[in-house]
Formats: structure tokens, C-alpha cells, sequence
């Protein structure tokens, strides 16, 4: 047995919004890992499928229930080792910049959280938050080779949104209950993730998409010279957990490549790798986010001995094969357009 199993073996994990896209592969590493894994998750935008193979195995249970609901945050910490918490009203870029009262939301839903799980003496808290936590007066000029350090929330704070700024004072918290109560807690600031089981509200897989359904023009938000550092799945998931095992203090750290990618680039090494032939139509109308956010992760590496292992390429045509070997065209043209706004 690994020490990473070792050090799950038997634990209980509580999983927030554990059916979506981060927190279904969380859970498969968990379970992997030897803990039992309880998922609360009202299905707002997460997926049922997307667990369905741990349903009735023993080591996952599925609780379908809104955690803002009474009580069921409280019940849900019963005998819990360590939390994760990703239960979130969250989408893509279009849902963020366009729905400010939804993800407001969050405000209150990760305040229950952290208060029921320190009232539990659950041992760790590890908060799924973002790089939307990052000033925006950092990120605008495409121009310069910045790295989003750690230290750079400390300062002036602008956050993205209503979002971001729900995820900066989820960490807040989180640290002040690290320091004044003693719990173990720990943030990942995921930067734009993308991998199998992702989802058409962001961008990686909306590209993949408007090649799956053909789309010519090849529509891309923007005018593509936005830089992001989009980070695979399983590079997020090795991250989290070990921040679960590592971190104590309420620390926050990048989980992020350093990879510099524009939106147009990767737009031509979607429609390359698919084959797929198309113009290319920017649409500057559409909400970008940021123009140049990537993340430093000098942080994480020193903290977790961590760093990412799927380059954008490999990550890419790997997200690529699964999309065209489970995806329906039909639906996706039905679903599609909504997506690219709502959650
Ligand atoms: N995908 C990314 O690029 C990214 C980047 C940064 C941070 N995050 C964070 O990671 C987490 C997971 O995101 P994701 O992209 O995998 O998918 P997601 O946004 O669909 O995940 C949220 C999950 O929480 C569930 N949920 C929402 N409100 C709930 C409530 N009140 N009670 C119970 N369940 C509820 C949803 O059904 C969903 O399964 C979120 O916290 C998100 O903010 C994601």
C-alpha cells in the first residue's frame, strides 16, 4: 500500500457538490485511495452519471439534498474526517460575469459549511476556490509575463465578481478558524480546468464542442488574445488531495500550470486536432473574464512537493477522445447555446 493510501485508508471524506465535474473525479481518487467518500449534492449543475459507478458499491454514500437546506449540512458532518468542500453556484465565464446573485450565494452556503464542520471537530477542511480570487487590476495587460503569486491577495482587493468574491472570503474564513479554533484547513486556488467530464460552460470544452457540431464559423469570446493556464483534471485532483494531507494552517494555494496559452491558440489546436475546417469569428461582444490570468506554482510544489504532469497538448487530446466517444450531437446542439451562459 502507497503512503497516499495509507493515509486514507478508512477515513471518511465528505464530498460538497461531489456529482460534478472536479468533485466526481475527487471522489474516484478518494475511494482509489482506500476512504469511504459521503457525497451531498443537490444536482443544481452537477450529474448523477458522473457517479453512478461508485452507486451501491459500498464505498460512496449519495445524499441528493441542498445543503443550505435545514439540517443537512449538520447531518452531513457526522463522523467526518476531513471535508471538501465544492458545492458551489458556479459556471463558465458566461454565467460569472452575467449572474452576480447566484453565485452571492455562496457567501452563505460556505459560511454553514466551515461553521458545521468546525462545530462536527471534523480535522480538515480543503475549500475548492479559484483564481477568480486574484485582482483583476493584476490581469489586463497581455503584454506582460505576470505569475499570479500567493501573497498577491493580501493586498488591494478586486476580485472577479460576485464569485471571486465569495471564494477570497470562504478562504478568509477559513483561516481565521485555522488560527482562532484550531481546525485544519487548507485552499486550492484552481486555475480553469478542463478534462474529461468537464462541461460546455467552459471554454476548453465549449471549443471542443463548436468542433463536435462542426460549427463555421468557429466562433471564439474575445478577440483570442486572452492568456489563461487551463489545468487538467487529474493534475487538480493530485493537488487537492495532498492539500488534504499537507496543509494545515488554512494556507491557499495555486493548483495551476504555468503554461501560457491564448484563447485563439487553443481555438487552432482544437480545430487541428479534431480536423475539424473553419473560420475562425471572433466575437469581442462576449464576455472574456481577465485578459492574462496564470498562476504561479512555486507554492504548491514547495508545500506538497506537487506539480502538474499533463501538458495543454496531451491534456487536450485527451479531453478530446473522451467528448467524441460519449457525446451525443443532437444534445449537445440542444444544450449547448444555454450552457454557454447558465450553469
Ligand atoms: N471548473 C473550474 O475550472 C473551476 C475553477 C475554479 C474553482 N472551481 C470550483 O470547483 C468546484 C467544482 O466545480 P466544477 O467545475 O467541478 O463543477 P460545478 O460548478 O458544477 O460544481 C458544483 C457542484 O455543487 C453542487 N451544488 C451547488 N450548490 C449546492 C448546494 N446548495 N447543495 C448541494 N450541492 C450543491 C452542484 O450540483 C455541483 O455538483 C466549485 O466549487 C467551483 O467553484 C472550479
Amino acid at each position: 500500500m502507497s503512503r497516499a493510501e495509507s493515509f486514507w485508508s478508512g477515513k471518511l471524506a465528505l464530498v460538497t457538490g461531489g456529482a460534478s465535474f472536479i468533485g466526481s473525479t475527487l471522489t474516484d481518487q478518494l475511494v482509489a485511495r482506500g476512504a469511504q467518500v459521503r457525497i451531498v449534492d443537490d444536482l443544481s449543475s452537477g450529474h448523477l452519471e458522473n457517479i453512478r459507478g461508485h452507486l451501491g458499491g459500498g464505498n460512496v454514500d449519495f445524499l441528493h439534498a441542498d445543503l443550505r437546506e435545514p439540517g443537512v449540512t449538520r447531518a452531513a458532518m457526522h463522523g467526518v474526517d476531513t471535508v471538501f468542500h465544492l458545492a458551489a453556484d458556479h459556471g463558465g465565464r458566461g454565467y460569472v460575469d452575467l449572474h452576480q446573485a447566484g453565485p452571492a450565494s455562496n457567501f452563505f452556503l460556505d459560511g454553514l459549511v466551515f461553521a458545521e464542520a468546525l462545530r462536527a471537530k471534523v480535522k480538515k477542511v480543503v475549500f475548492a476556490s479559484s483564481g477568480c480570487v486574484y485582482p483583476n487590476f493584476l490581469q489586463s495587460d497581455t503584454h506582460k509575463e505576470v505569475y499570479l503569486t500567493e501573497e498577491m491577495t493580501n493586498g488591494p482587493k478586486d476580485a472577479d465578481n460576485s464569485y471571486g468574491w465569495a471564494k477570497l472570503m470562504g478562504e478568509i474564513t477559513l483561516q481565521a478558524y485555522a488560527k482562532e479554533h484550531g481546525m485544519g484547513a487548507a485552499s486550492c486556488r484552481y486555475f480553469t480546468v478542463y478534462g474529461p467530464r468537464g462541461v460546455e460552460n467552459h471554454a476548453v470544452i465549449a471549443m471542443i464542442a463548436r468542433a463536435f457540431m462542426e460549427q463555421n464559423p468557429f466562433e471564439i469570446w474575445g478577440d483570442g488574445s486572452q492568456i489563461r493556464n487551463w489545468t487538467y483534471i487529474e493534475d487538480i485532483v493530485e493537488g487537492t488531495i495532498l492539500a488534504g494531507e499537507k496543509i494545515n494552517d488554512g494556507t491557499a494555494i495555486n493548483l495551476g500550470t504555468m503554461e501560457r496559452i491564448t484563447v485563439l491558440d487553443c481555438a487552432k489546436m482544437v480545430c487541428d486536432f479534431t480536423k475539424h475546417k473553419a473560420e475562425i469569428k471572433k466575437r469581442p461582444d462576449m464576455p472574456t473574464g481577465p485578459l492574462n490570468r496564470v498562476a504561479d506554482n512555486a507554492l504548491a510544489k514547495r508545500l506538497l512537493g506537487w506539480e502538474p504532469k499533463v501538458a495543454f497538448r496531451e491534456g487536450l487530446k485527451r479531453t478530446i477522445v473522451w467528448y467524441y466517444s460519449t457525446k451525443d450531437r443532437g444534445e449537445v446542439e440542444r444544450t449547448f447555446g444555454r450552457l454557454l451562459t447558465e450553469r
